[in-house]
């Protein structure tokens, strides 16, 4: 498989979705929607809503309909990083290799942006789950909505900024990592395997090996806060340092941080493959997270 084909297919796919599912810019306000877009289109890797496909499509479910779900989380994935770079959260100039929306659009704007596409996201879930009267759908719905909200992201992100500038002990950092990260993670899988219609086994592997993915995925991405280049990253280096934050670099290292992302990473595949010939995607998926620069 060449699965670095694979992913731009993908990419393309969910790019072409989202444009039909966000508001067109033309409309009044039009300034809302040219925030919307400009941080979407921006150029993410659109992992999370690969994931929600792959999994839906790993336990036979319907493809299509798990479109709608994997952009909506998109949509929300680009909400939390609009006001993730505000500067009273990270305070950063770059994102997806272009101005941060507060930067491009002002403060007021890039906050009002943020609320648009979480709330937009939600408006798109339930159309979905509305026109198919699918239980599946709400369920989706549901646990992209845990991912997101305060029992996920949003908890995690509290307890990051609340602790800037303070060092964490390990329980702490691992609380942060597994909610500002992996819950969205989580989300993803998880919304894809109902679409897909897990039952509870299934349900309960795709979590454990969601959540380290997810963890590996943010470990990683302190590292390349350290160790890359604004060039390949799109967004600045040195932030977390520049924010006395918290990070797995900052508490164990660069070497021991490689090593968490590794066993974490084969953690998740060994899991993944439980499901046999049908996890290939997924598992080449988590493969290539290990080495990304991106
Ligand atoms: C960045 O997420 C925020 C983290 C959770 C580390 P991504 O690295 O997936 O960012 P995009 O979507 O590709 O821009
Ligand atoms: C933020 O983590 C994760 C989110 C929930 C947005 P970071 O603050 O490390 O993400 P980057 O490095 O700015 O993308
Ligand atoms: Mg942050
Ligand atoms: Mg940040
Ligand atoms: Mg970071």
């Amino acid at each position: 498989m060449n699965i670095k084909a694979e992913i731009k297919e993908r990419m393309e796919e969910v790019d072409r979705h989202l444009d039909r599912l966000l508001p067109k810019e033309t409309e009044y306000p039009d300034i809302i929607f040219k925030a919307m877009r400009y941080s979407v289109f921006a150029g993410g890797k659109r992992l999370r809503p690969i994931l929600v496909l792959e999994t839906c499509k790993m336990l036979g479910g319907d493809v299509e309909e798990a479109m709608d779900y994997a952009c909506a989380l998109e949509m929300i994935h680009t909400y939390s990083l609009i006001h993730d770079d505000l500067p009273a959260l990270d305070n950063d100039n770059f994102r997806r290799g272009r101005l941060t929306n507060h930067r491009a659009f002002g403060e007021n704007i890039a906050i009002l942006a943020g609320d648009a596409l979480l709330s937009h996201a939600f408006e798109v879930m339930a159309n979905a789950a509305v026109k198919k009267n699918s239980l599946r759908g709400m369920k989706a719905m549901q646990a992209i909505a845990h991912g997101a909200g305060v029992f996920g992201m949003v908890a995690g992100q509290v307890v990051d900024v609340i602790n800037d500038g303070k060092k964490v002990d390990e329980a702490t950092l691992d609380f942060i990592h597994k909610k500002k990260t992996a819950a969205m993670i989580e989300g993803a899988f998880l919304a894809g395997a109902h679409l897909g219609g897990a039952d509870e086994g299934a349900l309960e592997i795709l979590q454990s090996a969601a959540e380290k993915i997810g963890l590996a995925f943010q470990i990683q991405d302190d590292i390349l806060d350290v160790t890359g280049t604004m060039e390949e990253l799109g967004k600045p280096i040195h932030s977390d340092e520049r924010n006395e934050k918290n990070t797995y670099v900052s508490l164990y290292g660069i070497e021991a941080s490689e090593a968490a992302v590794q066993r974490l990473s084969d953690e998740a595949v060994a899991l993944l493959e439980q499901f046999g010939a049908r996890s290939a995607f997924l598992v080449a998926l988590t493969n290539t997270l290990i080495k990304r620069r991106k």
